[in-house]
């Protein structure tokens, strides 16, 4: 059996109490899965991610992550989920201020890693997402789908047990949202877990995939 990454039980999750924006969600998600969350604007996708990494409590029911029972209202385990995390959004959040190398330390800086580890590490993240020619750029140099796969090395850098990503594509061409998506589908064949909240699902994906769609408050899983 693989390993749980993710369990949700009967979950709900609110912002307040006068509406539910997800009901009674149960789901594993194990280790090397490759998900993908589809449904409706507003439909609560968004959301979901959100009480992956603490950020929404559970309104009722259970969610665990990395072993973090939610909620936790103990900062060290919610920081402790977070570096197990790497997360990635539309606007990919990169430092404009820094060179892209130097976005995609950060992690690693964080963690305390040496300058050699760090460097290797770097060097191996940028060719892997065929940046390395635009190391020394700022983000602004860079088109948004390089900004994209610079934001995706960077969620990589710390090796987390989960690559979440919300919309990665959501600002993206054609062309650049199928390079951006071709990246987490050859990243999950290297066995890193994902899961990823889009509106235009991969034409190309392994028959494997699981697909979550949101409707209406409920999860169905779909494929
Ligand atoms: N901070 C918040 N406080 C209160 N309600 C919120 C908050 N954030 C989102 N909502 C509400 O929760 C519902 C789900 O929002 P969510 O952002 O999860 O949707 P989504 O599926 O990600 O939509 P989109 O595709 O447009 O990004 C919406 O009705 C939204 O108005
Ligand atoms: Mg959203």
């Amino acid at each position: 059996m693989a390993k749980e990454i993710a369990i949700a039980k009967d979950l709900s999750l609110a912002y307040d109490s006068r509406e539910t924006i997800l009901q009674n969600l149960t789901f594993s998600i194990y280790e090397g899965d490759l998900i993908f969350i589809t449904g409706a604007s507003g439909s609560g996708k968004s959301t979901l991610i959100k009480a992956f990494y603490g950020a929404v409590a559970p309104a009722k029911g259970s969610l665990s992550v990395g072993g973090v029972q939610m909620p936790s209202n103990s900062r060290s385990a919610i920081d402790r989920l977070r570096r197990k995390l790497g997360i990635v959004f539309q606007d990919y959040r990169l430092i404009e201020e820094w060179t892209i190398e130097r976005n995609i330390a950060l992690p690693l800086y964080i963690a305390g890693y040496d300058q050699k580890m760090i460097k290797d590490q770097v060097d191996r993240l940028l060719k892997h997402v065929d940046l390395t020619r635009r190391r020394d750029r700022l983000p602004r140099e860079l088109s948004g789908g390089e900004q994209q796969r610079a934001a995706v090395a960077r969620a990589l850098s710390h090796n987390p047990m989960l690559l979440l990503a919300d919309e990665p594509t959501g600002n993206l061409d054609d062309y650049s949202a199928q390079l951006v998506h071709d990246l987490f589908m050859k990243i999950n064949q290297l066995g890193k877990t994902v899961a990823i909240v889009t509106h235009r699902m991969p034409t190309n994906i392994d028959a494997s995939y699981r697909h979550f769609y949101i409707e209406k408050g409920r999860l169905f899983e779909i494929n």
